[in-house]
């Protein structure tokens, strides 16, 4: 009988336990056996393994954050933890890893399959969805929903006070996340790091907007947008216009919470599909869904091939808020 291991590793994200389950009840159903490793990276390196039954992901697939807990190791970059890593892994008689994160935690599983040769298949899981290979990454639609509940509800607020508001989200160098929750909210303007900022023109369009009774107004702004930030901003607008600005960084409450039924889905097809692949033999890949079906691309694929927006989808939100 063969074993492999599972891990969770870099920005933890919602559906990351309903993978885990997948991967744990797949590998029993296939009578293969599992370990469980701790705290990603650096619990491999510290030999954090236990092993893990149908049981041990009973209740699970509604829950946020991950049960084997996540973390970002450094050591796991440098050669020593590497061996230190697969020393843990040879001693645990693991033929198979199974690594669930974003870009970072596919390059460390790459290490693993290329440098150490251990089998292994890697799942994209991460809020900013960024990762190439795949339509969306595990997490991505949960943390969507979750901006969209937060900007109508300061829309509640910003219509009665007649105010401006601009609201940060996540999303690192990408802007998938103030793309997808700012068109589905409404936003009057999205500040995306994929496209070039005119706070002049933002002004403009405010006054525009002013001009014809608009009175309150939404902007949703990446993290990485080159204007440096909600407050930045705020400062200039205010300057400009003499608007009030109120302003809202969502931060890491993007990350929690309970997944949507479409992250639960795509983590149990993604975990399912990373086993099967072990199974067949087949590694050092990343597996995704694209246009509805499990696709597997080398692991290289995920951070090689840059993940664009969608260019439509922000002209749309163009159209929609003169
Ligand atoms: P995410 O997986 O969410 O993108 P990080 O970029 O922080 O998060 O990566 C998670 C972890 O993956 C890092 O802390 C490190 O242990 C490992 N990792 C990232 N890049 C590499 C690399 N080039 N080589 C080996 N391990 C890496
Ligand atoms: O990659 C997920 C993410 O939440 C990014 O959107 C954000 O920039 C980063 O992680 C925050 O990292 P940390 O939790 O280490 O502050």
């Amino acid at each position: 009988m063969k074993k492999i291991g599972v891990l969770t590793s870099g920005g933890d994200c919602p559906g990351m336990n309903a993978c885990i389950r997948a991967v744990v009840r797949t590998a029993i159903y296939h009578r293969w056996k599992v370990a469980g490793i701790k705290s990603g990276f650096a619990g491999l390196i510290d030999g954090e393994v236990f092993d893990m039954d149908v049981s041990s992901v009973s209740n699970i697939i509604n829950l946020g954050g991950t049960i084997l807990k996540s973390a970002r190791s450094l050591e796991f970059k440098t050669r020593k933890g590497q061996a230190r890593a697969h020393r843990v892994i040879k001693k645990a008689g693991l033929g198979g890893m199974v690594v669930i994160g974003g870009d970072g935690s596919l390059r460390g599983a790459r290490k693993l399959a290329k440098t150490w040769k251990v089998p292994t298949v890697g799942v994209p899981a991460s809020i900013d969805n960024d990762i190439s290979g795949t339509d969306y990454s595990i997490g991505f639609d949960t943390a969507v929903n979750t901006a969209l509940e937060a900007i109508d509800r300061i829309r509640d607020t910003a219509t009665s006070h007649d105010r401006l508001f601009i609201i940060e989200v996540m999303g690192r160098e990408c802007g998938f996340i103030a793309l997808y929750a700012g068109l589905a909210g409404g936003a009057e303007d999205i500040l995306l790091p994929e496209t070039a900022t005119d706070l002049e023109d933002i002004c403009r369009k405010l006054e525009q907007g002013r001009k014809r009774g608009k009175s309150s107004s939404i902007i949703i702004v990446a993290e990485g947008d080159e204007a440096g930030g909600a407050f930045k901003i705020s400062k200039e607008i205010e300057q400009r216009t003499g608007y009030h600005v109120r302003v809202t960084v969502l931060g890491h409450l993007q990350r929690g919470g309970s997944p949507t039924a479409r992250d639960r889905i795509l983590a149990s097809r993604l975990g399912a599909a990373a086993v099967e692949m072990l199974i067949k033999g087949k590694h050092n890949l990343m597996v995704g869904v694209v246009s509805n079906r499990i696709k597997t691309y080398p692991l290289e694929h995920a951070w090689k091939c840059k993940k664009k927006i969608d260019r439509s989808l922000y002209k749309l939100t163009q159209i929609l808020a003169i």
